[in-house]
């Protein structure tokens, strides 16, 4: 039975949670593999809009088991928080698992985020403060701590005292920060380490008696193909792996068992934080898709940064990902323009480029080379079918398929659960 792959495939922020939440009655596993609490997810139920940024989408769903795996790293803080709020609103929450493999997220890296990219200045990445790169940096330097480390008091007071005599140099002689002391970041840990236990399994030995035993599992990227750090816009990425391989490193779950790769796809493109973005808008324009869109960030509030459809990135992430569908959101907010631009290639000094340059400075110069697509007036929110779109409506989404090369199984036109055009099965 299958294992299903979730991606974002630009910027992040392309409605992933709606997708999984459309698939959700066939799911049994939905495993968050990468990032923290940088992730937003917005789900719609029943009117009822929840704003989730670490918990796996799943943890709405009452009969999935939702997962936390070793990819991703923890703010405990954050983690308790968001279950109290859902435990607030009657939600049953007591099926969560966490890897015990994945990292935690001290005090010390949130504090380090935010002072680094103070110190950046012009060159910041526009991180979400969160203690994301930091964490993801001490995992790679093997100064990390990890969830089973709060298991053993002993061990962790070790680590964290590692951790400390390079983080206090930096946070004291270099950024002007206070230092921090052991007893501070291990008794703020280990307040959480009883009530974390119960969750706290191997979840790779879990998701292959699942798989064996024929259940599905999505593994769901937090961010997208371009925030990932090997195959995103470096340096204006995140710090891991939001592309279909990490699904694979970042739960345990083997490359050979992954049967499908669902690639979410804005019907436009936003993106938060610095760096390129060739088909951005600006002023009014920029305005009144952001306005349209609702495009202020589920995490941080920050209004996004808006531009029409690049399908330039989408051919890319298809390839980087092995996308076998696409999911298309949020085609009702194009409703209303007319004509619909798409960037199809770019040009760049002069020179047509039909997929990603190779190299970012070429990128940071790319023009985008626009075909234009006849506009729709009528409202779509009531589409439930590919019949029931206007025929322009119609020719956008076979236009996507067409260039990004992979088929559009699931349109979004609308923001509640049931406001979607399913084209086939996500689960086969
Ligand atoms: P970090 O993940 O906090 O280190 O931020 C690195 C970059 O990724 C910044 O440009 C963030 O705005 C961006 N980013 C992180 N998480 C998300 C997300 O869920 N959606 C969109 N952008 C994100």
């Amino acid at each position: 039975m299958p294992a299903i792959v979730l991606v974002g495939a630009q910027w992040g922020d392309e409605g992933k949670g709606k997708a999984t939440d459309l698939i959700g009655s066939s799911v049994d596993y939905v495993v968050k593999f990468n990032g923290g609490n940088n992730a937003g997810h917005t789900v719609v139920i029943d009117g009822e809009t929840y704003a989730l940024h670490l918990l796996p989408s799943g943890i709405l769903s009452p009969n999935v088991t939702p997962v936390i795996g070793n990819g991703v790293v923890v703010d405990l803080a954050v983690l308790f928080e968001e279950l109290d709020t859902l435990q607030a609103r009657g939600i049953d929450t007591s099926r969560l698992v966490v890897s015990a493999n994945a990292h935690l997220i001290p005090s010390y890296n949130r504090t380090l985020d935010k002072v680094t990219e103070r110190f950046l200045g012009q060159r910041r990445i526009g991180t979400t403060g969160r203690g994301i790169g930091p964490t993801y940096a001490d995992k790679m330097s093997r100064v990390g701590l990890r969830v089973q480390d709060l298991f053993d008091e002993k061990i962790l007071r070790q680590k964290v005292e590692g951790a400390l005599d390079q983080k206090n140099q930096l946070l004291v002689k270099v950024y002007n920060r206070r230092a921090v002391t052991v007893d501070e970041v291990v008794d703020e840990l280990m307040s959480y380490a009883d009530r974390l236990r119960p969750m706290v399994t191997d979840t790779s030995l879990l998701l292959a008696g699942a798989l064996d035993e024929g259940k599905v599992v999505i593994m769901e990227a937090g961010q997208a193909t371009l925030l990932d750090v090997d195959h995103g816009t470096y340096p204006f990425v995140t710090s891991s792996n939001a592309t279909a391989g990490g699904a694979c490193t970042g739960s345990g779950v083997p490359p050979t068992r992954v049967d499908s790769v669902i690639a979410v796809l804005k019907a436009y493109t936003t993106r938060v934080g610095e760096g390129p973005f060739p088909t951005e808008l600006f002023g009014d324009e920029g305005d009144r898709l952001r306005k349209a869109g609702g495009e202020f960030g589920t995490t941080t509030g920050r209004p996004r940064r808006c531009g029409w459809f690049d399908a330039v990135i989408g051919r890319y992430a298809t390839r980087i990902n092995g996308t076998t569908d696409l999911v298309l959101t949020k085609l009702d907010v194009l409703t209303g323009y007319d004509p619909v631009p798409v960037c199809v290639a770019y040009e760049v000094d002069g020179v047509r480029y039909d997929e990603m340059p190779m190299t970012q400075t070429d990128f940071h110069h790319a023009v985008p080379v626009f075909e234009y697509f006849e506009g729709w007036d009528d409202d779509i929110t009531g589409a439930r079918s590919m019949d029931d779109l206007p025929p322009a409506a119609r020719r956008y989404v076979e236009a996507v398929e067409r260039l990004c090369g992979a088929p559009v199984s699931a349109v979004g036109v609308g923001p509640g659960r049931e406001e979607i055009v399913a084209v086939r099965d996500l689960v086969r």
